[in-house]
């Protein structure tokens, strides 16, 4: 897919992303391709990043689309966001939850020292948020039926990163809230939706403790290879699309194969030589590691 195709898969569609910081932004590059697409959309973001982003410029680029000053976290902030956007753009098509946050990975502590208010935090701004997104939408009426509602998950929610730490957690209770709310809308034919995507270099994700590490392991380990920001807004087009209308309560991999994938013959290779090289094993902090036999 070169870098300009569109097929028009969101003519006529309206939406809102919520999250685009900068140009590497997963929610960035989203709202770039809906536009393509042929959706009006409306982006969002809370304060400070309207200060330290680059929103205004995004919002010239999708048509210059609404920019709503809105904390994701705060319900009378979510219910006005609603308010506003039916004043701007009428009711809408799709919303993309595009927003991670923890306060216990930037100070890096310990998953077993977390600070509980900050562990809360976490829970609410990177996973309940998407359930207080949807209940306001509903409650402001806001939503045509068959829309689109997706958020952007990581493997962590299944499996233990270490560093990824309370994110975990709350991408746990993102994919619940997922699974609670799709029969619930799908009375109304409205689908909701997670991506499970690669790590990918954003503010977010190279805020990780070790996050080079994760990048480059989950890259050997992933047949297809690590899936880019683009390449991952490529593929929500056909989640907010009609294409995928029978699609709901899923949690989408779009990670090159990873999540299937026991090993790989490059990372195989990698932990053999690294054993069977005494120095080297060493300067990894492996010198004790035996084999079970
Ligand atoms: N980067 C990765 O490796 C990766 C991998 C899988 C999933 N994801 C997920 O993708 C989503 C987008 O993250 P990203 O990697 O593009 O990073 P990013 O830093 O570009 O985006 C995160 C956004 O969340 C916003 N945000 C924080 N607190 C908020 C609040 N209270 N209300 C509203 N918005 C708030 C930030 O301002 C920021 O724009 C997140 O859910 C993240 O967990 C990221």
């Amino acid at each position: 897919m070169s870098e300009n195709a569109h097929y028009g898969l969101l003519k006529g569609k309206k939406g809102i992303v919520f999250g685009p910081l900068d140009e590497s932004s997963i929610g960035w590059q989203i709202a770039v391709h809906a536009h393509r697409e042929g959706a009006s959309i409306a982006i969002s973001n809370v304060a400070a990043a309207m200060r330290f982003g680059n929103t205004d410029e995004l919002s010239a680029l999708c048509g210059n689309a609404p920019v709503i000053v809105c904390d994701a976290s705060k319900n009378e902030d979510v219910d006005s966001c609603f308010g506003e956007l039916k004043e701007k753009l009428g009711k809408i098509d799709f919303i993309v939850h595009s927003i991670g946050m923890s306060q216990n990975i930037r100070k890096q502590l310990p998953y077993e020292e977390l600070n509980y208010e900050w562990f809360m935090r976490t829970l609410d701004v990177s996973g309940l948020s998407l359930h207080r997104l949807v209940s306001y939408a509903l409650k402001n009426d806001v939503l045509n039926d068959g829309a689109s509602v997706l958020a952007l998950s990581y493997i962590a929610s299944q499996r233990n990163y270490w560093t990824y730490s309370d994110m975990g957690d709350a991408k746990s209770l993102l994919e619940s809230i997922v699974r609670s709310y799709g029969p619930r809308l799908a009375r109304r034919g409205i689908r909701i939706n997670t991506i499970s995507q690669s790590p990918t270099y954003t503010k977010a994700g190279s805020g990780i403790p070790g996050f080079e590490k994760m990048f480059e392991y989950s890259d050997l380990m992933s047949p297809l290879g690590n899936a880019s920001a683009v390449e991952c807004a490529e593929y929500a087009m056909t989640i907010l699309s009609d294409l995928s209308r029978k699609v709901t309560m899923q949690n989408l991999f779009h990670d090159g194969g990873y999540s299937s994938m026991g090993a790989t013959i490059p990372m195989i290779k990698l932990a053999h030589e690294v054993l069977n090289d005494k120095e080297l094993a060493e300067r990894v902090g492996l010198e004790d590691f035996k084999p079970a036999k």
